[in-house]
């Protein structure tokens, strides 16, 4: 089939086949989004992002968490061509590390160092291998259906991954003490660590906070056992709180992994970790050819101080609560049963009764259509530069997107009786 002329995105993916095995990998496949989502994108400014095609969007998705002072800062980028003009990878760190390192413990309770490197999993890697060596141990205790990165040990998938690479990994479920407990015991004299997420949030399902409960036992077993207590604070890392998301239910981790929002789009990871693991982080042999790169960290400064500076995440929290308050009275007046959880600057709206999607696919498309980009099933992101006017811009397009999806399910519904 032709692709028309105009149509840069298709283009895009038509030469993609050749030359990226399966056109794109991973996550950020289009293949996973309701036919009709744009694969490729140009450019973003505050909440807007445009594609391939030039079309524009009001951006829920904020890069998958990392935009969270807005595309294109003006003050984090101007820190980061200072440095670039300086120089990014150099033979050792700049200054900026130590002065980075300084603010992220400054800003994180728990932390008493920082080690910085540049994806979520270089970090949840960083933490689990510290919490082995600073043990001694191996049992890892993780939570079904948590995502903590894209490398044999954790990968969503099994392709490619033999039994030995997850040989020491204990499943329990989120929240659930009795299960946590069991886990633990099963561990034995051979726990680690306990691996955590901030909250619940696997693709596809309801998001669910931490109780205080589970979050206190989790904190008690790990001491009891002198085994680290690990947050994965890779997605929700300073958009619920500056000094990591567990300080909401009271508890501090041992070690925690950052990335995502940390640099506000430039590629940055963090590890931070106390006292008890200073001697282990110091042992283990962890490295990455672009991981002291001074432009990230010139940006990373920028963006810890400007959320420091600006109650970022109150905003947020104000502005997502403004979109879910919209959202709930749109969707109860036509009847919707649509389920919004997860913190409010992290939602995820899902319908009930919906397990082929179609309602949640149809929805998010009619949006997409009218100009806002959502994600069906994935946590999406609120940024500061998401103002109560885009608030209110989004809830006129979410009113006639719903309207579109009434109009369409009933209308296949009736095609579907044969009237
Ligand atoms: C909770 C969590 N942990 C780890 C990761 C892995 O991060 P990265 O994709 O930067 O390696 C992600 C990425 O989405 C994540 O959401």
């Amino acid at each position: 089939m032709m692709v028309p002329a105009n149509d840069i995105d298709m283009q895009l993916r038509r030469r993609a086949q050749s030359v990226i095995p399966g056109g794109m990998w991973g996550h950020q496949h289009v293949q996973r989004l309701p036919e009709g989502y744009p694969q490729y994108f140009t450019r973003g400014e505050g909440c807007r992002t445009w594609d391939a095609n030039g079309r524009s969007y009001i951006d829920y998705l904020c890069a998958w968490g990392p935009m969270i002072l807005g595309y294109n800062d003006p003050d984090v980028e101007e820190a980061a061509a200072r440095q670039r003009i300086e120089g990014d990878g150099l033979n050792g760190p700049t200054p900026l590390l130590v002065d980075l390192a300084e603010l992220v413990v400054e800003t994180v309770p728990h932390a008493d160092w920082a080690l910085f490197s540049k994806n979520g999993t270089d970090a949840t890697t960083a933490c689990v291998t510290i919490a082995r060596a600073g043990t001694g141990r191996r049992k890892i205790l993780i939570a079904r259906g948590a995502y903590h990165g894209a490398i044999p040990w954790c990968s969503p998938s099994v392709v490619g991954v033999t039994e030995e690479d997850r040989a020491h990994l204990i499943i329990y479920d989120y929240n659930d003490i009795a299960s946590l407990d069991a886990a633990v015991t099963e561990a034995g004299a051979d726990l680690a660590g306990i691996l955590v997420s901030a909250f619940k949030h696997d693709v596809g399902k309801e998001h669910v906070l931490p109780t205080r409960e589970f979050a206190a036992r989790a904190r008690e077993l790990a001491t009891n056992a002198n085994a680290a207590l690990i947050v994965d604070d890779v997605r929700a890392g300073f958009r619920l709180d500056l000094g990591g998301s567990w300080e909401l239910v009271g508890v501090r981790p041992d070690l925690s992994a950052w990335s995502k929002a940390i640099a506000n789009g430039h590629a940055l990871a963090a590890v931070t970790g106390n006292d008890r693991f200073r001697e282990a982080a110091t042992r283990i042999f962890t490295t990455g050819s672009f991981w002291t790169a001074g432009v990230s960290m010139a940006a990373s400064i920028a963006t810890i101080t400007k959320l420091r500076e600006t109650g970022a995440v109150a905003h947020m929290q104000a502005m997502g609560r403004r979109l879910r308050e919209g959202l709930q009275k749109q969707a109860d007046q036509l009847g919707f049963k649509l389920h919004q959880s997860g913190p409010s600057q992290m939602p995820v709206f899902l319908f009930e009764g919906d397990d082929d999607r179609r309602i949640g696919n149809r929805f998010c498309l009619e949006a997409l259509e009218r100009g806002v980009y959502f994600h069906p099933v994935h946590t999406m992101f609120l940024s500061a530069a998401h103002t109560a006017a885009i608030i209110d811009e989004t809830l006129e397009v979410t009113a006639e997107a719903l309207r579109a999806t009434a109009n369409a399910i009933d209308h296949e519904g009736m095609r579907a009786t044969g009237s």
